[in-house]
């Protein structure tokens, strides 16, 4: 690949002390050490590309966004496994790579499995940056970003793709084909970014590797993802904002507890190596907690100009136990005549993550409040013999947190609150009510759940029944895969369920299933 021309000289210099200032300044890029200008061309003679993992943008912010990739070292190059890489981070002001912007260096290592976490500050409000890297004889692919408007402009539009749970076994990740398509400001993913396990009835392709325990196999399991060619081409087409949910870590993991009751400092062990793997592989600005490194925050909040703030919430690290668990088996269930659920001091959130949030909330001065978290708010209870049904995982789980914060919403007299969510592998759109169902108990909040880009759904049997003792769900379909399309503006919010019949085969095109909008001023669904 040609390289062009880049400015000299005493303003390269400047820029180059600016970023590693910036990069001081970032709590984990901290660590990617800037490199004295001389040695930007130096590196090693590749025998086999060292950017095949792709390259990613994310978290965007008015000046900033964080710029990703990892060298990748196949046998060829296990010699320069041990060594640290300098790698050259390349900024263009267009896509055609003629305007130079600034080329910086980071230094990375195997302690962080040569991933490249690089800062990139002083840029300009909601406009789009091309952006490459270059170590040694390689240069990547070139991305494309986009920072987020000025806090205060009254920014019309913000449209963003909202995705979650891609099994790779399960499907192609043809969503993430059209996603890339797009044009986006941001995709919004929600968990369930890999999968752990397998499950052998629906292998249109295979994990390599068994189930991920440790950190290198976490890592191995990240990579294989990252080397699908849909998934990198929606990653260099956007900036990413994310959550997880359990899959990164083990199916239907709550804070310490795993799926079978396994010693909790095993599982805060396997969680950290899974939280370190995750991060990075992922263009976030915050890494595992030094302090504590089965800690990492990954909530958060973007301000997308007056029109929105968009809240990441983590809905795994810091929740309580599931209510009523099999004691045999662990994990999720479905429970009926489950007193524990009535124990106000159940969280979802946490104590803090829950108050940060509740206090973001009533303060927010934005048009819309879209809250992404990873999983269903809705209640999916069917009637039983022993009182109406509640899967443990999701909110119905923790039906007095949910309960609290659609309170707080009430309470403050909030308008125009949207939660978008995934997981559980369909679309949903419904409305959210302090009291699920109850007619009497005015609508608070609208909600969009995504279908998954590739994990199979459940039954048209059980999903007809959850539709038929749910008025508050207006539409839900568990049968197909894909993304949804949200485009936020400010008199509404408009959706579409772009989706495919399962399984998401390579030359599977999307299509619309439905579309739905919430106007402002009004909560709740209408068709759109
Ligand atoms: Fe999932």
């Amino acid at each position: 690949m040609s390289r062009d021309p880049w400015p000299t000289g005493q303003s390269s210099r400047r820029d180059l002390h600016r970023m590693a200032l910036a990069l001081a300044l970032a709590p984990w890029a901290s660590a990617c050490t800037p490199a004295p200008l001389r040695s930007l061309s130096a590196g090693p003679q590749w025998q086999s590309d060292p950017f095949a993992l792709g390259v990613a943008s994310g978290q965007p912010q008015p000046d900033s966004v964080v710029l990703w990739t990892r060298l990748r070292m196949a046998q060829a190059d296990a010699a320069h496994q041990a060594q640290p890489q300098t790698v050259v981070c390349e900024l263009f002001a267009d896509e055609a790579l003629r305007q130079p912007l600034r080329q910086w260096a980071v230094q990375t290592d195997a302690s962080r499995a040569h991933s490249v976490h690089a800062l990139a500050t002083g840029l300009q409000p909601g406009r789009s940056y091309w952006y490459r890297f270059v170590c040694g004889s390689a240069a990547s692919p070139v991305g494309r970003t986009r920072t987020s408007p000025a806090l205060n402009d009254k920014v019309e539009r913000l449209r963003l793709a909202l995705a979650s749970c891609q099994h790779y076994e399960q499907g192609y990740f043809v969503a993430h084909r059209e996603m890339a398509q797009r044009d986006l400001d941001v995709v919004l993913f929600v968990g369930d970014y890999i999968y752990e396990s397998s499950n052998p009835k629906y292998q249109v392709r295979q994990h390599s590797g068994g189930v991920p325990t440790r950190l290198d196999e976490y890592r191995q399991r990240h990579a294989q993802y990252k080397t699908d060619p849909d998934l990198q081409a929606c990653h260099a087409a956007h900036p990413w904002v994310m959550t997880w949910d359990d899959h990164e870590v083990v199916n239907d993991y709550a804070d310490d507890e795993d799926n079978k009751f396994s010693d909790p400092q095993a599982v805060l062990r396997r969680r950290a190596a899974a939280y370190q793997a995750y991060f990075e592989h992922m263009p976030l600005r915050l890494g595992p907690d030094a302090q504590q490194p089965q800690r990492m925050r990954i909530h958060d909040r973007m301000a997308w100009g007056q029109l929105a703030d968009v809240w990441t919430l983590d809905c795994r690290q810091y929740r309580s136990h599931h209510a009523c668990p099999d004691p045999n088996r662990g994990g999720a269930r479905v429970v009926a005549g489950c007193a524990e659920l009535q124990d106000a001091s159940r969280t979802m959130l946490g104590q803090a993550q829950e108050a940060w949030f509740s206090q973001g909330l009533t303060q927010s001065t934005r048009r819309w409040k879209l809250v992404a978290q990873s999983t269903q708010m809705s209640s999916t209870g069917v009637p039983t013999p022993l009182g109406r049904s509640a899967f443990n995982d999701g909110w119905d789980g923790y039906p007095l947190a949910r309960e609290r914060l659609l309170g707080t919403i009430a309470q403050a007299q909030l308008k125009d609150v949207l939660i978008l969510g995934g997981d559980v592998h369909m679309n949903v759109a419904a409305n959210l009510r302090v009291q699920a169902n109850d007619e009497r108990s005015p609508v608070v909040a609208s909600e969009l759940v995504t279908t998954s880009v590739s994990s199979r759904g459940m039954s048209e049997t059980l999903a007809k029944q959850i539709r038929d003792n749910n008025p508050d769900i207006q539409h839900l379909r568990s049968d197909e895969r894909g993304y949804t399309l949200v485009d936020v503006q400010a008199a509404g919010v408009s959706a579409e369920f772009r989706s495919t019949p399962h399984p998401a085969m390579p030359a599977s095109t999307l299509r619309t299933q439905a579309q739905w909008r919430v106007n402002s001023g009004v909560a709740g669904l209408v068709r759109g």
